[in-house]
């Protein structure tokens, strides 16, 4: 049976990529890869907000943030709304750097379709009570409505669908009703449901204003020539989020540990370059997506005790990315737990979400 968690769904198997929500074939360098462009606004909060506080207390005069891989651009303007009462002099520029075709979208369709569903996005809502995203994120409510008020400043509302709620849960239901097959009644069927955003899923459709525009940036950029694209030391904050699995995986994204070992030399020579960008201290954010840190291929097994802040945890830090991460001149700044595995032995998995550069590493 398909197991639904809120909207996003995860295979039991878990094996082919070609499931997930934002599944999408595309041409690279005349390669066909497989991608996955799903992304949310204030997506995997903690570590976003521990990003504005390291930008805040760190470069208060102002710097460049660039992400990598940023889909059509949900966390730059998540943290634009973030950086807002810092930024009225336009001090932090933020760039999203990803492939031709998402570019295009984010720059030319520039239409957002938010779920009352999502974990982050459920903040948007003039009605969100669910008491679960406080406690996940610390927010209080008097925080929740000011980053709404500041979101709904740079963001119109084009549309506003009372249906939605009411179609989402009747194919809900139809899929929960059915065997899991990939016939094409499904395949539609989940479609509509998680991927086709502008009309099905979500409550509301927003489009950023010119302001938005002017603070948020999109160029197309592989992260893998991020030492062409980018000035040396100019920008301090490089954010390759739920991302670097599609480098790991060789587009393929079957999550196979053959194909993740050859690719772990290509991961490495990504980790320096990003060395060679950022400046002394500068920040490396990836996030905790389980597949970006080999977590599939070692599971609890590669996890140790310890305690972050008086809370005795789980934390999975010694895979091959987090070594190639130290071999290329990072230590760990910031842990937080995984939205996606969040359990062992009833304690949460903490993973390395944010590196800093500690040291210069040799191309
Ligand atoms: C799942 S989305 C993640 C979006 C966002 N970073 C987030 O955290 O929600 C992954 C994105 O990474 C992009 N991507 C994959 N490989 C990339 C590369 N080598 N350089 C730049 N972008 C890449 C994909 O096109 C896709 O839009």
């Amino acid at each position: 049976m398909i197991r639904f968690n809120t909207q996003f769904y995860i295979p039991k198997t878990n094996v082919n990529f070609k499931r997930h929500t934002g599944h999408e074939e595309s041409i690279v360098n005349g390669q066909k890869i497989s991608l996955n462009n799903y992304t949310t606004f204030f997506r995997d909060y903690n570590t976003l907000e521990f990003t504005r506080d390291y930008i805040l207390k760190n470069y208060p005069h102002g710097a460049n943030i660039t992400e990598f891989g940023c889909s059509m651009g949900h966390k730059p303007y998540s943290l634009m709304v973030m950086l807002d009462k810092s930024n009225q002099d336009n001090k932090y520029k933020i760039t999203g750097y990803d492939f031709p075709e998402v570019i295009r979208k984010a720059n030319d369709y520039s239409i957002y379709g938010i779920a009352r569903f999502i974990d982050g996005e459920q903040i948007l809502f003039d009605d969100c009570k669910n008491p679960e995203i406080l406690k996940k994120t610390n927010l209080t409510k008097e925080e929740i409505s000011d980053i709404r008020k500041i979101f709904y400043k740079y963001f119109d509302i084009c549309e506003d669908k009372d249906y939605s709620h009411r179609e989402y849960c009747k194919l809900k239901q139809i899929v929960a009703n059915k065997e899991f097959a990939d016939t094409p009644e499904i395949q539609e069927i989940k479609r509509k449901i998680f991927y086709d955003d502008t009309k099905y899923d979500n409550k509301m459709i927003v489009t950023p204003n010119k302001r938005a525009k002017e603070l948020v940036t999109f160029k197309v950029g592989d992260i893998r020539n991020i030492d062409k694209i980018l000035e040396p030391k100019k920008s301090s904050v490089i954010i390759f989020q739920n991302a670097l699995y599609h480098i790991l995986y060789g587009g393929k994204l079957s999550y196979e540990l053959k194909q993740a070992y050859s690719n772990l030399q290509e991961i490495e020579n990504v980790f320096k370059k990003v060395n060679f960008v950022l400046p002394q201290n500068g920040i490396f954010v990836i996030g905790t997506f389980p597949h970006d840190h080999m977590f599939n291929h070692y599971g609890e097994m590669l996890t140790r005790a310890d305690s972050l802040n008086g809370e005795n945890v789980r934390i999975f830090d010694f895979s091959p990315i987090h070594i190639a991460l130290k071999n290329s001149g990072f230590e760990t700044e910031f842990y937080d737990f995984s939205g996606y595995h969040s359990y062992n032995d009833g304690k949460k998995i903490y993973f390395p979400a944010v590196w800093k550069k500690v040291k210069e590493a040799s191309l």
